[in-house]
């Protein structure tokens, strides 16, 4: 018998690949989503790619009582993986209580749902916890910085209560993966990331800039300490990421006794701004305008991830470099750009 995965937010950018490589190992899964950002029909996208359309419910976890109902109609729910949350630094800082409400409810009312029995728990968290690291590598064991924004303290107090619930609560087994920069897209090119408006990241505005969608890319500052003057970043490819949330299932099944860890999710390798526009064009051919502007308020100098540990105890290495993760989000905005799905 298969097990069950339930996947919040499994319409979405980072969900939607780790369906997949959840199917590929043999996971059945649900998907919960409230398509506040995503498309319904990425899962038909999903079932081009794996043969398998998973099982979805169109649900607001923030709303406590029908997530209880969906705890109590699937028994058979071993883990679940919690994507579901809003995401724009931004906005967080126009909008807190947005942030607050949703990441916070919909993080309680999963844990409140599934508190009465054996479950076993991935979260996203993200590198915005360590803020600028005092050394690099960043490692695991690195303070967590006060945060940026109130998107990035969603980030933190949800490991907080994470870890403080798993402590408390003998049927939780919790891992938060700490994601560095996720870009590229499914090497089919059938599923990738869905920007809504002008996209806010690196990598969406490069692909949108080389279609056509968007004007000439502005790099935020050049004057950085860093060796061209462009911030640096660990790119981790979405597939290699996926992956990682099988490995942290699989750990969590092996191992009885993990109440709570964290791991980080990265390739251990930082690139600059520059570095990855001229990554891009050797990637895929295709030229790019830029032009240096000036840096963007509460940007991080510089940081990449330490993975020894996940190599060691999450058994998972990122394999795909640079040039796969610009390939891939061109063909995927390529794609896109030929097949709108509205
Ligand atoms: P995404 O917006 O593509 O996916 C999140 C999904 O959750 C969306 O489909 C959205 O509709 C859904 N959702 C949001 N609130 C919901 C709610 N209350 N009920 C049901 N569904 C809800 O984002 P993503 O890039 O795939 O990110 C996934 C997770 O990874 C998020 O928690 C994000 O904070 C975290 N993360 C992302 C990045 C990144 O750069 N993309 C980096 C670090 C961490
Ligand atoms: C990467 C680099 C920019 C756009 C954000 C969140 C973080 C995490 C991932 C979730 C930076 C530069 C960008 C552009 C540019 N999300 N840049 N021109 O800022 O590392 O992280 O997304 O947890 O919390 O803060 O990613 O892709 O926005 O920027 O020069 O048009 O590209 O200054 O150095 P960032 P990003």
């Amino acid at each position: 018998m298969s097990k069950k995965i339930l996947v919040t937010g499994g319409t979405g950018y980072i969900g939607s690949h780790t369906v997949v490589e959840l199917q590929n190992a043999g996971y059945e899964v649900i998907i919960v989503d409230n398509l506040d950002n995503s498309n319904i029909r990425i899962l038909d996208q999903i079932t081009k790619i794996s043969g398998i359309k998973p099982q979805f419910y169109q649900l607001d976890l923030s709303e406590e009582n029908k997530v209880i109902e969906l705890a109590k109609a699937h028994p058979e729910i071993s883990g679940v993986i919690h994507f579901a949350a809003h995401k724009a630094v931004g906005e967080s800082v126009q909008l807190p209580l947005k942030y607050y409400r949703n990441n916070f409810f919909s993080l309680i009312n999963l844990l409140t749902a599934f508190a009465g029995r054996e479950v076993d728990f991935v979260f996203s968290s993200s590198c915005t916890v360590y803020g600028q690291p005092d050394q690099l590598p960043v490692t695991e064991s690195a303070p967590v910085k006060k945060a940026e924004s109130p998107y990035g303290n969603t980030k933190q107090v949800a490991e907080e209560i994470l870890q403080e619930t798993a402590e408390a609560n003998t049927n939780y087994h919790v891992i938060s993966l700490r994601y560095f920069n996720p870009v590229g897209a499914h090497a089919s090119a059938l599923i990738g990331e869905l920007p809504i408006g002008v996209p806010q990241n690196l990598v969406p505005f490069i692909t949108q800039s080389a279609i056509g969608k968007r004007g000439p890319i502005t790099v935020f500052g050049d004057d950085y300490n860093t060796p061209d003057g462009s911030c640096i970043r660990d790119y981790i490819h979405v597939v290699d990421l996926a992956k990682a949330h099988v490995a942290a299932i699989k750990l969590l099944e092996d191992n009885r006794t993990i109440k709570y860890d964290v791991f980080n999710v990265g390739t251990g390798k930082g690139s600059s701004v520059l570095e990855t526009i001229k990554a891009f064009e050797s990637a895929t051919g295709v030229k790019l305008n830029y032009k240096i502007g000036p840096r963007r308020a509460g940007d991080i100098e510089q940081v990449w991830g330490d993975v020894t540990k996940s190599a060691k105890e999450l058994h998972w290495k990122a394999e795909l470099g640079l040039d796969e993760m610009m390939r891939s989000a061109w063909a995927w905005e390529q794609y896109i750009a030929e097949n709108p799905f509205e």
